[in-house]
């Protein structure tokens, strides 16, 4: 078994691709990592030549609307590194709240700084409509 399949099969984690609607191309990645039984971690990537169209936030917006309506999570999380523009835009984007931040070791040893963002089902990053089991669809990731 793979180690994205023990992920979903354990609960740990909902590792996902963002396909193209279209073509059901594969343009990106969105995994959510659980934390608990309300919380849980946001991290995504789009792939180099499908970046710059806002797929990254229409995926988040789809996921946390999932996460928020049928999983029952009241808050999301995401961190990027401080120097990462893209990614702190995304999260703007999505109307995550910037909570803290974290120091952390790249690969080089070398330290870097990590902003901490959070977002809460009332806030609307999945729509006016979403909150935990009721509210807005979305089963389709672009
Ligand atoms: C961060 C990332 C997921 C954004 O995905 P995306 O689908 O391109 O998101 P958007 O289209 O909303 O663009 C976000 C920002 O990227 C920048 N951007 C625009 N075109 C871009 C391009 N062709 N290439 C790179 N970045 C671009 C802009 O600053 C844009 O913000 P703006 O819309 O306010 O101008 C993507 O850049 C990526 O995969 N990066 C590498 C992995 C990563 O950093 N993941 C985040 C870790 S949590």
């Amino acid at each position: 078994m793979t180690r994205v399949e023990e992920a979903w099969r354990s609960g740990h984690a909902a590792p996902l691709v963002i396909a193209d609607p279209a073509t059901d191309d594969p343009v990106g990645l969105i995994n959510l990592q659980f934390r608990n039984d309300d919380v849980a971690t946001l991290a995504y990537s789009v792939f180099p030549a499908r970046r710059g169209h806002g797929i990254a936030p229409h995926a988040v917006r789809l996921v946390a609307g999932w996460a928020f309506r049928d999983l029952g999570l009241t808050e999301l999380l995401l961190e990027t590194d401080e120097a990462n523009a893209a990614s702190i835009r995304v999260a703007e984007k999505c109307q995550f709240q910037r909570i803290g931040s974290r120091t952390a070791l790249n690969s080089e040893g070398d330290e870097y700084t990590r902003l901490v963002f959070a977002t809460w089902w009332r806030l609307g990053c999945a729509g006016d409509d979403a909150g935990p089991r009721g509210g807005a669809s979305g089963d389709v990731v672009e």
